[in-house]
């Protein structure tokens, strides 16, 4: 959802501003620019496109400068045009800014611009901040004040880098949209960025920027203050993921690198949070921390909802009332909460904003608050009263699926905290499960070595009437992440379903050409065997994923994809990795953009 970044060092910042971009190119990748301090001057370079014809470009006119800034978009207001790609500048070309999130009043400002004689050129809201800031500059502001002046008038979500001309470094802030500051002291080098990953191969120091603060980056290192202009002491602290995270390391794609990570993420996940006596020992939360929670709601988006839903069931048959909620739709139809009620937002990136929106809301109205989220410092792991890690480590791929799994690690020993605190007992399952989940970094490792997803995908690469994708329990949440990995990336129809669902209308769209994915967990599989039978009596060819062990499945559907036998409650994040490698082959056989799907971003920080 738009990536900045930002540079200033002793020698020429191009090739690393543009490095940074790359590294966040998973937040937007429909045009991207460069802004640098040349002399005295400002210079800008953008396009429409890809960031390695920006570095094409950009090093044809050999651009150069110590202090840069640089952005990459993701379009929400405007086409992904040269005009509309950020950064943008003032009338006189001595300011220029790059953005994330949006200008909620944008249109009032370029309306009380325009009228003072301010020329725009672009549809975006972000056009008005150098205007604003050339404005402020003309009544005699310094640069600090002028980008301070002007960070006032903007409501919305934002996160701002600015360069003036004449001022040596760049001026940001954030609200609502993420920023962070990487201190190279070694190298004399100070970066700012959305994301840490932007910076990661030079520097693991970062200190977190908050909300209002106002960050100068020079070539004499860094300041930060307040919203009301008070020294601000942030510490640095060093992120423990390594710039090797980070990278493709000999794979086609960081979706499937990231899908093979998955038994070391789901390591890191449980590494230490199961205790000798096989209880659940999350050091934040010792037993009873919960115990005063009556009712549990979850807040996710996309693949952290179904995460969330895999939770939900999970809490559900452990006795505790427990509700999955869109993050789009909890803040718009708030359902009551009160102290009792521990909301969860589940997050990957910690920032997407229909999620914070809802976590926001829930804390105003007075629930208990809690992030499961990846990102330490992200904006969910700061807002929430308390927050849970999933140590997944970076994730490139656009389209997630080690957070996925190791999110279900971390909710399934969550559930178990609360069933025990919030019952008063540990739940009938606890031990096999907590047993289970031990073993599931190896088992997952098994479905990676063993997988047939290949050879069934280029069987079934064609299914003209789309893909159906359905489960029951646990195997619900994986049938919908199932559908939606296989649209995002292979940009053909599929849709999920609860297994019972079909018969109630979607039946009416099944064909000998609408292949349907079953994932069986060992519970209720006899009714999802009814279901298969309803869709295959139509013609339709179905793919059963199932514990390896389980013949009857084998013998009632047309492909069978095998996963070891585990627990029920955990069959579905190894049915999910089978989901993952279908889905992974079929779009590379389409000769899909894999870790850039079209029309998508990776955080999304707008509403
Ligand atoms: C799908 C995907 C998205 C995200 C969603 C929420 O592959 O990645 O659906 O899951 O945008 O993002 P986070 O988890 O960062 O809140």
């Amino acid at each position: 959802m738009c990536g900045i970044t930002a540079c200033v060092g002793d020698d020429d910042v191009v090739e690393t501003v543009l490095a940074g971009l790359e590294n966040l190119e998973y937040r937007g990748y429909d045009s991207a620019g460069i802004a640098t301090l040349d002399g005295d001057g400002v210079s800008v370079l953008k396009r429409g496109g890809r960031i390695g014809d920006l570095s094409a470009e950009a090093a044809d006119r050999g651009i150069a400068g110590r202090i840069g800034i640089g952005h990459t978009r993701w379009s929400t207001h405007g086409a992904p045009t040269r005009e509309n790609a950020h950064p943008h500048t003032d009338c006189a070309g001595g300011v220029a800014v790059a953005h994330n999130g949006i200008i909620e009043n944008h249109a009032d400002l370029r309306a009380e611009l325009s009228a003072a004689g301010h020329e725009f050129d672009s549809e975006t809201d972000t056009e008005v901040v150098p205007h604003l800031i050339e404005e402020a500059l003309a009544t005699g502001d310094s640069p600090e004040e002028a980008f301070r002046r002007a960070a006032d008038r903007l409501e919305g979500s934002y996160a701002v880098a600015a360069l003036i001309a004449g001022h040596e470094g760049v001026l940001a802030t954030r609200r609502g949209s993420p920023l962070v500051l990487g201190v190279d002291e070694e190298g004399g080098r100070r970066f700012l960025a959305s994301d840490v990953p932007s910076f990661l191969e030079f520097t693991s120091r970062v200190v977190y920027i908050e909300d209002g603060d106002v960050v100068r980056i020079g070539p004499d290192g860094h300041e930060i203050a307040t919203a009301d202009g008070r020294p601000a002491d942030r510490d640095a602290e060093t992120v423990s993921w390594s710039p090797e995270d980070a990278e493709r390391d000999g794979y086609d794609h960081y979706m499937l690198k990231e899908i093979n990570e998955q038994p070391a993420a789901l390591e890191r996940a449980i590494r230490g949070r199961i205790a000798d006596d096989g209880s659940v020992d999350l050091a934040d939360f010792p037993s009873g921390s919960f115990a005063d929670v009556s009712e549990v709601h979850f807040l996710a988006c996309g693949t952290s909802y179904h995460a969330a839903v895999y939770a939900r069931q999970l809490l559900r048959d452990r006795g505790v009332p427990a509700h999955a909620f869109s993050g789009g739709e909890y803040a718009t139809t708030p359902p009551p909460v009160d102290e009792e009620t521990l909301v969860v937002a589940v997050t990957q990136s910690g920032e997407t904003a229909d999620t914070l929106a809802s976590l926001r809301s829930a804390g105003r109205r007075g629930a208990r608050t809690l992030a499961v989220t990846n990102v330490v410092g992200s904006t969910a792991a700061r807002e929430a009263d308390d927050a849970l890690f999933i140590r997944a480590g970076p994730e490139i791929g656009v389209a997630a699926t080690k957070t996925f799994s190791s999110q279900v690690a971390v909710l399934v020993l969550l559930t178990e905290l609360l069933a025990a605190d919030v019952t008063g007992s540990p739940s009938d399952d606890r031990d096999a499960v907590l047993e289970a989940l031990g073993r599931l970094p190896s088992a997952v490792g098994t479905v990676l070595s063993e997988s047939g997803a290949r050879l069934l995908a280029r069987r079934y690469v064609d299914g003209d009437d789309g893909r159906f994708f359905i489960g029951r329990g646990v195997g619900y949440p994986v049938a919908l992440e199932g559908a939606l990995k296989f649209k995002e990336i292979t940009y053909e129809h599929a849709e999920g379903f609860a297994a019972g669902e079909l018969k109630h209308g979607p039946l009416a769209l099944v064909t000998p050409n609408t292949p349907v994915l079953a994932v069986f967990t060992g519970r209720h599989d006899g009714k999802t065997l009814n279901n298969v039978q309803e869709v295959r009596s139509r013609g339709a060819p179905v793919i059963g994923v199932a514990g390896e062990g389980s013949d009857h499945v084998a013998n009632g559907v047309d492909e069978f994809l095998p996963v070891p036998d585990v627990h029920p409650d955990l069959a579905g994040v190894l049915a999910n990795v089978q989901l993952q490698l279908v889905s992974y082959h079929v779009a590379d056989m389409l000769d899909r953009s894999i870790d850039k799907p079209r029309n998508l971003a990776k955080s999304v920080t707008v509403e």
